[in-house]
């Protein structure tokens, strides 16, 4: 039986590994990454599991079907954080995958495919700006532009995969071919309120809510804050605050469609000093890709406006558009079987957050399990789930496991 209570001690062990004392950050390819994996390998060898780093940072453990070298069913999920972030995204989904295939190894069952449990380096792009690097480089969609992406150091993806011990001309090699993975299923925290709010444990995703990550500078002119008349400035912090709200003002238009503007940089960022440039990031999100792009457009057209009446310049980046993503009707099913076998009640409902199925998906059929958590708080340090439900978790999972068929 899977254990509720090593899934907590272990996701609080890997929260242990941060950047930020007295909190958890911890970003693709950074030492606190690297003591993570260390830890997950361990646990995926004590599984019986053949434990490695794949070429693109990923960790990879593989249980061994009735014979070897069947196709998998893969499940993982993250192990990369956001800033100052909660201990179970992401990691619950490695965590609970592993409980599942411990009590197999446990029982000495062999299935008559292969389990593989993935821990992605990079879900949340908190490091380089464009996320997915782990799942799109084992889907074998990672352009070798991406490579170039730095981070806030100016440290190139290709240069931190060498520092980390890897060879960034060999990172296309983490591919996997879609008769390699049989389906895809992660299991993860809701980061919502609707299983808290209906009193519902799990919950089975019916489809993933596409984005659009955008990459704003508004330039103006730096100036001394004590001498010029405020008709005579081109303040770009100014227009950055309207730009800002005119983010807000567009999707609060829609009730499907979420936008946040997560980082607001000043330059150069004196008190003295009359901003001449400001650097922002756009995070859209609908369950609909016809809505969001049309929400795009009409950020885009704001913001050209706001530039035009300040007489600033804007330059807006595109960093990654990512379509919604369906889970396949067939896992679904399959989900909705376990849940129900282990005595819940089945409740589908949609993910406003992305996930690494979004990028397996071109590899793979996906399927996700939702766990409740605490107020749905997420990307906060409050995130919080009971143990009760990171064991109904694991045996929905487990249950899912042994009757998966395909
Ligand atoms: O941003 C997201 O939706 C995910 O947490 N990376
Ligand atoms: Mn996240
Ligand atoms: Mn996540």
């Amino acid at each position: 039986m899977p254990s509720g209570r090593r899934i907590m001690q272990r996701c609080e062990a890997l929260a242990l590994h941060s950047e930020q004392g007295g909190g958890l950050t911890r970003v693709f390819l950074s030492e606190q990454n690297r003591a993570a994996n260390e830890l997950v390998l361990g646990w995926m060898q004590e599984a019986g599991m053949q434990a490695r780093l794949d070429a693109a940072g990923n960790v990879v453990g593989r249980y061994e079907g009735e014979r070897p070298g069947l196709p998998c069913l893969m499940m993982g999920s993250h192990l990369d954080t956001v800033r100052d972030a909660g201990k179970y995204d992401g990691m619950l989904g490695v965590v609970t995958a592993l409980e599942c295939v411990a009590a197999l190894h446990e029982g000495k069952r062999r299935l008559g495919f292969a389990i593989e449990v993935v821990g992605f380096g990079d879900e949340e792009g908190v490091r380089f700006g464009t996320t997915f690097l782990g799942s799109r480089a084992i889907a074998g969609t990672l352009p070798p532009a991406v490579l170039e992406a730095a981070d806030g150091e100016g440290t190139s993806l290709g240069e931190a995969l060498r520092r980390f011990g890897l060879d960034p001309a060999r990172c296309a090699e983490a591919a996997r071919r879609p008769e390699e993975i049989l389906a895809y299923a992660e299991l993860h925290i809701e980061q919502g309120p609707v299983l808290e709010a209906e009193g519902l444990p799990v919950g089975v995703v019916s489809a993933i809510a596409g984005f659009t990550r955008l990459r704003v500078t508004l330039k103006g002119r730096a100036g001394h804050a004590g001498t010029v008349p405020m008709a005579l400035r081109r303040d770009a912090l100014a227009g950055a605050a309207e730009a800002v709200l005119a983010v807000e003002r567009i999707a609060r238009g829609e009730p499907e469609l979420v936008g946040t503007v997560g980082r607001l940089e000043p330059l150069p960022g004196a008190i003295n000093v009359i901003p001449g440039e400001a650097r922002f990031t756009v995070d859209l999100r609908a369950p609909r890709d016809a809505l969001r792009q049309r929400a795009r457009a009409q950020i885009e057209a704001a913001l050209q406006a706001i530039a035009r009446g300040r007489g600033l310049e804007l330059g807006i980046e595109a960093l990654q558009e990512q379509a919604v993503t369906p889970c396949a009707p067939w896992i679904i099913a399959q989900m909705e079987r376990a849940i129900a076998a282990e005595g819940m009640p089945v409740r589908q409902l949609a993910s406003g957050a992305g996930h690494d199925g979004m990028a397996i998906a071109a590899v793979a059929d996906i399927g996700m399990l939702f766990v409740r958590c605490k107020g749905g708080i997420s990307h906060n340090p409050a995130e919080s789930i009971t143990e009760a439900d990171a064991a109904a978790g694991a045996r929905v999972l487990l249950n899912f496991m042994m009757n998966f068929s395909k």
